[in-house]
């Protein structure tokens, strides 16, 4: 039996299935069951990562996104629910459409990618970084899920994307202010500066994203863009002067205004 564990019940449970490789019921069921001295120190080991604050993601190595688990770690943004809807959102934008070429720009663990490569066998998915770390992660998930998809390392558009334009384009790029005090607060803490801000006003990676869309979208292509809870009328400002029509921007459960779409008139 793992000894009491000062953290919520659910928590000490996640780690002891982690450690243990079972599941909660069993562990419930087992309770009083001996455990190594080795398997105690490793319990605790966790535990005393969790107590510091460290996300369970990270604790745990591994995170859950659109029904599939993917690894994380330090060097790479622990996927949200609500980026779920930048899947659905880029789904949609190339249903009907046979064999579509999709860029992911800013990949991190790769999650949105994979998703949709996952979810749309006939594409041909390419995802950037511009961090090494995040894309060792993110081509390590897609071998494990079997995902096939290219990586490219690179600023933005800055990389060797080819002359052949693309059907859709998904960014959920780094968009909390330089100064939001949130970022020295919780999970943020431990997650890379580099996926959350953009080192200034919130909207500069955004920008870089919408501006240089079109030069990469076939006509009628999709661009789709994740943003924060206050930014949804600045992206569809954005999206519009830059030449996209039908711009709209979509709820999240919570009804803030998370994804904002368009289509490349060009
Ligand atoms: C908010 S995270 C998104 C990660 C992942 N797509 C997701 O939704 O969970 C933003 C990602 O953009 C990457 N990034 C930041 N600046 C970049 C740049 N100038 N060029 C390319 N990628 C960048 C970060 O390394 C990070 O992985």
């Amino acid at each position: 039996m793992l000894a009491a564990s000062p953290l919520p019940r659910f928590e000490a449970h996640l780690l002891g299935q982690a450690v243990l490789g079972v599941s909660r019921a069993w562990l419930i069921a087992h309770d009083s069951d001996p455990v190594t001295a080795a398997q105690q120190a490793q319990f605790e080991a966790l535990q005393a990562r969790r107590l510091a604050g460290e996300p369970m993601a990270y604790v745990l190595g591994t995170r859950e996104f659109y029904g599939r688990d993917f690894c994380v770690g330090p060097a790479v943004l622990i996927p949200r629910p609500e980026t779920e809807f930048l899947v659905e959102c880029g789904l949609q934008a190339v249903q009907g459409l046979e064999r579509p070429r999709i860029l992911e720009l800013g990949t991190g663990s790769g999650a949105v990618a994979i998703t949709l490569a996952l979810e749309r066998p006939d594409a041909a998915v390419l995802a950037t970084d511009c961090s090494a770390d995040a894309l060792a992660v993110a081509r390590r998930n897609a071998s494990a899920l079997g995902a096939s998809l290219g990586f490219l390392q690179g600023n933005w558009y800055d990389v060797e994307l080819g002359s052949a334009r693309f059907d859709l384009i998904v960014s959920n790029p780094p968009y909390i202010r330089a100064h939001d005090p949130h970022l020295h607060q919780g999970d943020l803490r431990f997650e890379p500066g580099l996926a959350l801000t953009d080192g200034a006003d919130g909207l500069q990676a955004l920008r870089a994203v919408v501006q240089g869309a079109g030069a990469h979208l076939r006509a009628q292509g999709a661009l789709c863009v994740e943003h924060g809870w206050d930014q949804a009328a600045a992206v569809r400002a954005m999206m519009a002067t830059a030449g996209f029509t039908g711009v709209a921007s979509q709820p999240d459960l919570a009804g803030i205004e998370r994804i904002t779409h368009g289509r490349w008139a060009a």
